[in-house]
């Protein structure tokens, strides 16, 4: 069934989507203006947020520098985990606690970022972090009122966190990714300065890239903002409503983008103009998947990641087993969307037009085999390995993977625009062993 009309309404159902930007500056060193806004932002004293490696870095100096200009009292964490826990990031709590801070700066990638949010949000609000998490692990309370402000200046060329709500982390006791999130949790403001993403090694420009390609075909292809019920009143309205005509916008121009520079960003760091696209990428795509929401590729991934016991990734600095999230996100990607394809097929079909494809003639039922194809082919191009068993998984472990998903990651499959079923996710896993045949 093709997806003409989306966005129809029908009687008794939502009719109406709302849409929460996100203030950003972007621009080569804007880094640099950090002092002038934590002022307007009424800081003085703040808590800069980072990771040992980024710690090194001349974005972070140039931070440093620009808040002791504006004469702002900072402190520095800097022991943030690549790929954060609940124990990592309740660490980082206890310092946002005991520093009584009146603002967050966080320069980093989107663990750091991340991290900054739990800490804010503890600092502000202490409580145990069940208290915030959904059911069936927490209490899902809702955030009391506002946060400390925020400023995130990403230095990757992904993720676009700092146009969200949300910040995950692995929950060490399920081994699963799980999210906290609420609309105070978004950054008071992002600052962009694509001039920190030149020197990202590749894997890490490829699995932060990969990122971005899932938000905005995720959220493009997310059920429909008027399928549920209309709630009670305007605030019941859930802030990730599922695919919006706004949304719409930052998707399309996000894998445009994405389609014309990420495999020369990948290539060259010298190319500044692919680089400084990507970011301004994330961006965009993070603004969409903030008011519409990441669905299948993602639910599946924060198993993947969660019960990774051996892979290793190059380029992240860290010694732990890792996989990063971009790339646990893409390697369930092709058979997500061979599977989602038929729910809104054109849908399908436009994202792999945005990204370049030649979908002319194209018949709707090969929708999804076309998108999968493409972002098959953007894979390959950027050494992402092989699906699941690349990263040390056999086809024994899809049941888990499944169980693991049905049970904690509902939000985000209840998002997909068609019903997931427990036997659905166990094929998905299996279909995601490999990617692609070694023919
Ligand atoms: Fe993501």
């Amino acid at each position: 069934m093709a997806c003409r009309h989306y966005y129809a309404i029908h009687s008794g159902h939502e009719s109406a989507f709302s849409v929460d930007t996100s203030i950003i500056s972007y621009g080569p060193r804007v880094i640099l203006e950090v002092g002038e806004h934590a002022k307007a932002l009424k800081m003085s004293r703040v808590a800069l947020f980072t990771d040992r490696t980024v710690r090194s870095l001349q974005c972070v100096a140039d931070a440093l520098q620009a808040l002791k200009d504006a004469k702002i009292e900072v402190e520095i964490f800097a022991d943030v985990h690549v790929e954060p826990t609940d124990a990592s990031v309740l660490d980082a709590a206890r310092f946002a606690v005991s520093g009584s801070f009146d603002g967050y700066v966080s320069v980093g990638g989107g663990s750091v970022i991340d991290t900054c949010k739990i800490a804010n949000l503890l600092a502000t609000y202490p409580e145990n972090l069940l208290h915030y998490m959904r059911p069936p692990i927490g209490a899902g309370s809702p955030i009391p009122g506002p946060l400390e402000p925020h400023i995130a200046c990403p230095t990757t060329c992904g993720t676009g966190t700092e146009a969200t709500a949300a910040a995950v982390f692995k929950y060490l006791p399920l081994s699963m990714k799980l999210i906290v999130s609420g609309k105070v949790m978004k950054p008071s403001l992002g600052l962009i300065d694509p001039t920190t993403t030149y020197s990202l090694p590749k894997p890490v420009v490829a699995a932060s890239g990969f990122d971005v390609l899932s938000h905005a075909i995720e959220s493009y292809t997310a059920r429909p903002y008027t399928r549920p019920v209309r709630p009670a009143s305007t605030f019941h309205r859930p802030y990730l409503q599922g695919a919006n005509p706004w949304s719409d916008i930052g998707c399309e121009a996000a894998l445009k983008k994405m389609g014309k520079y990420f495999v020369r960003a990948y290539n060259d760091p010298g190319d500044h103009e692919a680089r400084d696209a990507m970011i301004f990428a994330a961006a965009m795509a993070g603004t969409a998947l903030g008011n519409a929401g990441t669905q299948l590729p993602h639910g599946m991934s924060y198993a993947v990641s969660g019960y990774n016991k051996s892979f290793r990734c190059e380029g992240y600095a860290t010694d732990a087993p890792i996989i990063p999230h971009g790339m646990s996100v893409i390697v369930n990607a092709p058979a997500a969307f061979r599977f989602s394809a038929s729910a809104c097929p054109d849908r399908h079909l436009e994202c792999a037009r945005f990204l370049g494809a030649d979908t002319k003639g194209a018949e709707l039922e090969d929708a999804g085999e076309i998108l999968a194809a493409t972002v098959v082919q953007l894979m390959k191009a950027t050494g992402i390995p092989n699906g699941l068993q690349a990263m040390g998984y056999q086809e024994g472990d899809a049941d888990r993977l499944a169980e693991g998903v049905f049970s904690y990651q509902q939000r985000l499959i209840g998002l997909a625009p068609r019903e997931v079923t427990k036997e659905n996710l166990k094929d998905l896993f299996r279909g995601s062993m490999t990617c692609w045949s070694q023919a």
